[in-house]
This record gives C-alpha cells, structure tokens and sequence, in this order.
C-alpha cells in the first residue's frame, strides 16, 4: 500500500479551508503569519477573562504570554511543527478579519493517523456560528486532503460552549479523564470526545453542517 506521507511530505499543509457563512460572518481558515502579531494579541489581551479559564496554565503572566513580542515566538513554533508534520495551525478568519485559533496537533502517522483538535473563538464573535463552521472544516480537511483516521478533542465539563460545538459536529463522548491537564492553574477533568473517518463520511461534516441549517457554503 503506498501512504502519501512515505515520500517525506505533509499531506494537508499548508490549506486554506472555507469560506463558510454563518450569524457571525464569513469564516475561513488560513496558516498564521508574522503580521498576525497586533491583532492576535488585541483579541487576546481584551479576552483574557473569557478565555483564561479554558487555557493552560503558565508560568509568565497573561500579559507577557500574549504580547505582541510573544507571537514571533508562537508563530514560529506552529510554523515548524506544522512543517514536519505533527500539527495543522489555522488561524480563523471572519470576514477577513483574525478572530481565533483552530490547530490540529499531536499528529502520529503510521497505523494510528490520529491526532487532537483545539480552538478558541474571539469574544466579540462567539456564539455566532464560528467554532462550528471552524471545526466542520478542520474535520473535513484531516479525514480528506490529510489523509488521518480519528480526531480527538477534550472539553472541561464546565465548558458548556466546547461542549455544545462538539455536539453540533458530532463529536461522540467516549470518556472523563480525570485530573487530565494543567489548565487555569490545576489539573482538570475533561471530557473525551472523538470521531472517526467513517463517522464522518460518506458527505463530510460540512454537508451536514449545511443541510442542518448551522452553516451555508459560500
Ligand atoms: C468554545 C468556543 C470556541 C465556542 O465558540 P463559538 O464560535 O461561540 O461557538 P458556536 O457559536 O459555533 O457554538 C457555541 C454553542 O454553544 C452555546 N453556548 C455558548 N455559551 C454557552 C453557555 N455558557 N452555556 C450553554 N451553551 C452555550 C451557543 O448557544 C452555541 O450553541 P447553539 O448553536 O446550539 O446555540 C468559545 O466560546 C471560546 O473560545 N471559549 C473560550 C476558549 C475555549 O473554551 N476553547 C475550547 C477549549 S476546549
């Protein structure tokens, strides 16, 4: 059997995936860029108490992690994972305009193909159909053009927003780890979902994002 990545390549990177309209706007995904840095970090410094408690705890400040001077440093590092192939880091745009993150990561090849999805949506643009769309397409894109089997993706129970994106999608709950990351400054419990190829197949989730009314194809 020959497998697209035994050649050395990336299947699915770099990808512009979308658009897709929902109440928000139109939703697209792109790779990150340098002069991401002023956005990212105003999105990011204005919602820290939105996004704080979903986010893995760190050592430096809010401030410091999510500067300006920071995003080199992070964007660099999606650049590079993405290049060898361990992860697919989207940067979720609404009409145009950056309004979060998508990133696939911790991508294993070989009998595996799997890998875990995690995202967060700019305050000002929540609930309005963003995380949705982003997933629907993240999803599309790694059981097609990426060529993996199975997404993973864990929520906090407490997180009733994740948790609901996930079910929109159809993401199916397979499990609680407890005391399973570092999260807002001790181990938390998360709720394990996953979804397979086959799940998603034959139509593809964006499909059926559309036909269940949630998003329209541009
Ligand atoms: C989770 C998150 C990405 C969702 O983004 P979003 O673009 O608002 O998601 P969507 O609009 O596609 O869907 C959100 C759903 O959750 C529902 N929801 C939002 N807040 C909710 C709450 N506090 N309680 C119950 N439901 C809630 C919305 O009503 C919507 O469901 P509906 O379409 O049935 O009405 C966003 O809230 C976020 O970035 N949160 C902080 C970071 C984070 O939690 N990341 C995920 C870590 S696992």
């Amino acid at each position: 059997m020959s497998l697209a990545w035994e050649g050395g390549r990336h299947p699915g990177w770099p990808a512009r995936l979308g658009p897709l309209r929902v109440d928000a706007g139109l939703v697209a995904l792109r790779p990150p860029r340098l002069r991401d840095a002023s956005a990212w970090s105003a999105t990011r410094l204005r919602d820290q108490a939105y996004l704080e408690d979903w986010e893995p705890t760190a050592f430096d400040g809010w401030h410091e992690r999510n500067a300006v001077l920071a995003w080199p440093a992070h964007w660099s590092s999606l650049k590079s994972m993405a290049r060898r192939g361990h992860a697919l880091p989207f940067v979720i745009t609404v009409d145009g305009r950056l309004a979060g993150q998508i990133t696939v990561g911790n991508i294993v090849r070989g009998s595996l193909r799997s890998a875990w999805v995690g995202y967060w949506v700019a305050a000002d643009r929540a609930r309005g159909g963003v995380a949705t769309a982003a997933l629907a397409l993240v999803v599309d894109h790694c059981f097609g053009a990426a060529g993996l089997h199975r997404l993973e993706a864990t929520a906090r129970p407490e997180n009733a927003a994740s948790l609901r994106v996930l079910a929109k999608v159809g993401f199916r709950r397979e499990g609680l780890f407890r005391r399973y990351l570092d999260v807002a400054g001790d181990w938390r419990d998360h709720v394990c979902f996953a979804m397979t190829a086959e799940e998603a197949s034959p139509e593809g989730i964006v499909r059926r994002m559309v036909a269940q009314g949630y998003a329209q194809t541009a």
